[in-house]
């Protein structure tokens, strides 16, 4: 399987929250949306904004400097101001470990 990077452990995401991760140029926001992970680039797509300072609710992410909103599941913008979305990356877990795609 070409392209998965190991990204965190398993159970780095706290249940219900989001985390930052940075490896290498990458900085990618890791999501616990009931018990599965989901993976979003870590920058808001309106500004400078970081998605792992913001606030998870359901599978929705509030920006921390606008309230700007995606959902994590898709990286879909849902609440203005943002209105590009954030990219989205596919996740498996795998021997104690979440792998990203980056495709
Ligand atoms: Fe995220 Fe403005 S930087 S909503």
């Amino acid at each position: 399987t070409t392209g998965w990077i190991d990204i965190a452990a398993a159970d780095a995401v706290p249940a219900g929250d989001v985390i930052g991760v940075e490896v290498g140029a990458l900085d990618i926001a890791l999501f616990d949306v009931d018990g599965t992970i989901h993976a979003t680039d870590n920058s808001c797509t309106h500004g400078d904004g970081r998605l792992c300072d913001g606030f998870l609710e359901g599978h929705e992410i509030e920006c921390p400097l606008h309230q700007g909103k995606f959902d994590v599941r898709t990286g879909k913008a849902t609440h203005a101001p943002v209105n590009k979305p954030v990219r989205s990356y596919p996740v498996k877990i795998e021997n104690g470990r979440i792998w990203l795609a980056l495709g």
